[in-house]
């Protein structure tokens, strides 16, 4: 089975099987970041435009060592110094880049639908980097790779999510995700931080930090995105931290071998304690390698690799 959309815009509209398809992919690309030699000609001749409006450190990065690995060309875009600053549209960015001929467009936008608009102006492919509070594929994608190498499956498991849910892209698209996959979802944050319409989807929201994460398998602990706030949202970042934090002493309420995970990046000390995020249920660094290797599959399933190509 190959990928037949011509788009990743969000887990939302994907469906188990397709999702099922990607992380599969994902781990057999793990076995050419094992190797001495990172380099496959799979997509060789192809191009990527990755496209920041947004900071970014992982996803960035990694789709740029993902396109790499798999040789293909990557162009960057950072928005900070590029015409948008001299008042050139969304649109008309697009439309000059892909007037350039990419095959792939990678795209982070503060607006929701971003790479949604981006997709209906280009017959490239598009691929969603996060688009303002509404999904992140890929992010997503990693997270549940993730939980699969150490879980062995996603079905019948407890993962909290705990924090900012409101401002979250990365919150959507694991809730999509993981419920597709057959996991149990809880929400865990207080009130202010959780979006008014999360109650009409099939999780359990919890605004208490310890009745939340009791007998999870899987802790995700989301970054307080301040710049995406109005002032007010709760007293003071101390008070979060102490309410929300997650430290050692709260984790206990989990299952015994409970996996910890931060999209990143990390307030270290407001939502996570340095403790935990160093400490020996912490996955937040194999997050990162996998967000390479989800990449890679995404790139290899959009661009039609042939299978034998990935093992040259
Ligand atoms: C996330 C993002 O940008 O949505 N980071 C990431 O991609 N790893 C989460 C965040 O910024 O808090």
């Amino acid at each position: 089975m190959n990928l037949t959309r011509k788009d990743i815009l969000g887990l939302q509209e994907m469906s188990s099987e397709e999702i099922l398809l990607i992380l599969n992919r994902a781990a057999d690309m793990k076995e050419i970041l094992s190797r001495d030699i990172k380099k496959v000609p799979t997509l060789r001749g192809k191009s990527v435009v990755t496209m920041f409006f947004e900071n970014s450190t992982r996803t960035r990065m990694s789709f740029e060592m993902a396109a790499k690995i798999l040789s293909a060309d990557v162009s960057g875009f950072a928005a900070s110094t590029s015409s948008v600053q001299k008042g050139e549209s969304l649109k008309d960015t697009i439309l000059t880049l892909d007037a350039m001929k990419p095959d792939v467009f990678v795209i982070r936008h503060s607006a929701s639908g971003a790479a949604q608009f981006t997709a209906s102006l280009t017959g490239a492919h598009v691929i969603n980097a996060g688009d303002g509070a509404h999904e992140h594929p890929t992010q997503a994608l990693l997270d549940m790779l993730t939980i699969i190498e150490h879980k062995g499956g996603i079905e019948g498991l407890t993962v909290a999510i705990v924090g900012d849910i409101a401002h979250s892209r990365v919150a959507r698209s694991n809730i999509w995700g993981l419920m597709k996959l057959g996991a149990t979802v809880r929400i865990v944050g207080p009130e202010t931080l959780l979006p008014a319409e999360i109650r009409q989807l099939p999780v359990e929201v919890h605004t208490d930090l310890r009745s939340g994460i009791r007998g999870c398998d899987v802790v995700n602990v989301l970054r307080i995105q301040l710049e995406r706030q109005e002032a007010g949202l709760f007293p003071s970042l101390r008070e979060y931290a102490q309410r929300f934090g997650v430290n050692s002493n709260v984790l206990r309420e989990a299952q015994p071998d409970v996996l910890v995970m931060h999209p990143g990046p990390m307030n270290r000390g407001v939502e996570i304690a340095p403790d935990v995020a160093d400490g020996e249920f912490s996955v937040v660094t194999e997050q990162v390698t996998n967000g390479v290797a989800v990449r890679m599959a995404l790139l290899y399933l959009l661009l039609g690799g042939s299978p034998d190509a990935a093992s040259n």
